[in-house]
């Protein structure tokens, strides 16, 4: 039996992007012999902001089923794969609020020793998808995590581009997810899933 392996996405989407990203993400995860928690992360904007955006309202129904994550994910977690959009380079505000909820476990050492990666979404190609991701791996340094990231390990990175995590260009809503982004989210959950395997292994060794 190949060591069980538990991987937490926590993501935020406002838009619907990084929705279809992280139930993509855990749909690979699984085919990887993971068992996966699906978690967005709590919605910090006032009503009146989602209602004017009808992409937003209707992205609040379509993610009804998944559950809001919680401190305990963290810790069931083996691997934590986190997906912001990015907001003016850097990571949502939502996504980051949750992190910074996380400081009694931070402190009590109980982040550290498990992997971690992230994936991102952009209007524009130049639009801060690598500082935002670097951004969010500056806290996984803060939690003493290990950082697996893509890298140019996969023929389809030199087509896709990103090193730093899976990315997508949603323009104004009007380019949707599309199987160049879908294969780069495969070969990072395939990478996370291995290599939280075999740190695991290792450790029990
Ligand atoms: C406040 C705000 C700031 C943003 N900043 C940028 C930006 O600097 N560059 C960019 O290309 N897109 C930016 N975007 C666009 C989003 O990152 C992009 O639409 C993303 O794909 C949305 O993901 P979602 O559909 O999961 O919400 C911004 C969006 C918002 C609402």
């Amino acid at each position: 039996m190949p060591t069980s392996v538990n991987v937490a996405v926590v993501f935020y989407s406002a838009t619907g992007t990084l929705t279809t990203m992280a139930r993509a993400m855990t749909e690979d995860a699984e085919a990887a012999g993971a068992t996966v928690r699906l978690r967005k992360v709590a919605e910090l904007a006032p009503q009146a902001a989602i209602d004017s955006n009808p992409a937003w309202a209707a992205n609040i129904e379509a993610t009804a089923d998944i559950a809001e994550v919680t401190p305990d994910d963290m810790r069931w977690a083996d691997a934590v794969v986190f997906g912001s959009p990015t907001r003016y380079g850097n990571v949502s505000a939502q996504l980051k609020q949750f992190l910074d909820t996380l400081g009694g476990l931070w402190q009590a050492g109980e982040l550290a020793d498990k992997v971690y990666s992230g994936f991102t979404a952009s209007a524009t190609p130049h639009g801060g998808q690598e500082t935002t991701l670097i951004a969010l791996y500056n806290t996984i340094h803060h939690f003493g995590g290990i950082l697996v990231t893509p890298g140019y390990t996969h023929a389809s990175k030199f087509v896709d581009g990103n090193p730093y995590g899976t990315s997508h260009v949603s323009g104004q809503g009007d380019l949707p997810v599309n199987e160049q982004t879908l294969t780069a989210v495969r070969v990072q959950a395939e990478r996370v899933v291995k290599f939280t395997r075999a740190l695991k292994d290792g450790l029990g060794a």
